[in-house]
């Protein structure tokens, strides 16, 4: 039996992980010894709102350790200015539990998605390791003298040895096990002359432990141009929480938009992980049917493969690659189907694929 906590948040995270939950059954119903428990959370904006609590650490503690994964939809909502609900449930979700690995598969599945002239699915395939409880994200920092002309905002990057070692570590290994050549570390170490000078120490140290691999460093800037110039030089990128959030949205635009990136938010030595898409609650569409549930579903083949089921995996991704086949795609990709019309063709898929395994 798998447990998996749903916390489908604000806006279109709640259309786009009912999608996702709705695929995850059917493949329950077609594929024998396949259980999952889903634990629905009431976290968000509404809840927020109405009494004021965010995602209490007690209670994230308790379903992190009854659960196997938590499945996340998109938190945000115009109505909560400062996002104070957004920061407990997902930055200090990532904190708390640790989960200081944040994976963002970036793959191309269909040449005409790709905003790039020319470039196909072969171009477009790499894999951003961000890391996820540190960098500039943390909170430390303060303001002096609010609202005044005098007025000083601090805001501290944290980089620890330990955090930038982890994270640079976990990216060679994947790139070891899975057959990737290439490992590009991203950093601004010419400008950030203390945390990012720690990034290319430790990164010097564990690229010399892979000396097959081909490793190659690359200040941000100039990593933004060269992924829409030479996207198929990467395999396997690493970076800091802020860099590797901006290079993801990237990422999804040459993946086809914001609702093709899927994510996982992990601690291989904890056995719980947060998968979420990478996109945000869209309130521009939100309720309207318009979200393109594809990056929600996308992750739960992320999180079925990181709970050992693969070959769920590959059926849930079989199924998408269908439904953008036969053009089953909401507005965002040029298709003509809503939200629950593409719920309806991945659900019909899954079972046909699974019944063509068995
Ligand atoms: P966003 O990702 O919500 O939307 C950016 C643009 O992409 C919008 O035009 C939106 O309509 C479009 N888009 C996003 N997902 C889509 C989908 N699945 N299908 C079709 N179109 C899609 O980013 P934003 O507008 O900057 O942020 C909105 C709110 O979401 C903010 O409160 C932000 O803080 C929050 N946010 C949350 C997460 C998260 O929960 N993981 C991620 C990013 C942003
Ligand atoms: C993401 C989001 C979050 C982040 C926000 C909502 C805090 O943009 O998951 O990419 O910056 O990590
Ligand atoms: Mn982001």
């Amino acid at each position: 039996m798998l447990r998996i906590a749903v916390l489908p948040g604000d806006g279109i995270g709640n259309e786009v992980i009912q999608v996702g939950v709705d695929v995850l059954k059917a493949l329950e119903e077609v594929t024998p010894g396949l259980e999952i428990a889903y634990e629905w959370l009431d976290y968000g904006a509404e809840r927020y709102l109405r009494d004021g609590v965010g995602f209490p650490n007690d209670e994230r503690e308790a379903i992190a350790d009854r659960n196997d994964a938590i499945y996340l939809g998109a938190v945000g909502d115009p109505r909560v200015p400062g996002n104070e609900h957004a920061r407990e449930i997902i930055l200090e979700t990532r904190f708390n539990l640790d989960l200081y690995v944040n994976l963002r598969p970036c793959k191309l599945l269909d040449a005409r998605f790709c905003p790039l002239a020319g470039k196909g699915v072969d171009d477009v395939d790499f894999t951003v390791f961000r890391e996820n409880t540190e960098g500039l994200y943390t909170g430390i920092g303060g303001i002096f003298k609010k609202g005044t002309a005098d007025e000083v905002a601090i805001q501290s990057s944290i980089n620890t040895r330990k955090g930038v070692e982890r994270i640079i570590r976990t990216a060679y290994r994947f790139a070891d096990e899975h057959g990737h050549g290439r490992v590009c570390m991203s950093d601004k170490s010419n400008a950030l002359r203390y945390g990012h000078d720690l990034w290319m120490r430790v990164w010097k140290e564990v690229a010399a432990e892979y000396p097959k691999i081909e490793s190659r460093h690359l200040y941000i800037d100039v990593l933004t141009m060269e992924l829409v110039r030479h996207p198929e030089d990467f395999e396997v990128i690493v970076t800091s929480n802020l860099f590797g959030d901006i290079v993801t949205d990237l990422g999804a635009a040459l993946q086809g938009g914001l609702g093709m990136a899927a994510s996982a938010n992990l601690n291989p030595e904890r056995g719980i992980g947060m998968f979420e898409p990478v996109h945000g609650s869209a309130p521009d569409i939100a309720g309207q049917g318009k979200a393109n549930p594809i990056a929600a579903v996308a992750t739960t083949a992320l999180m079925l493969q990181s709970l050992g089921r693969p070959a769920e995996a590959r059926i849930v991704e079989a199924a998408v690659a269908r439904a953008l086949a036969e053009n089953a795609t909401t507005a965002d990709l040029g298709g003509s189907s809503s939200t629950s019309q593409v719920r309806d063709f991945l659900v019909q898929t899954v079972r046909e694929l699974s019944a063509g395994n068995t």
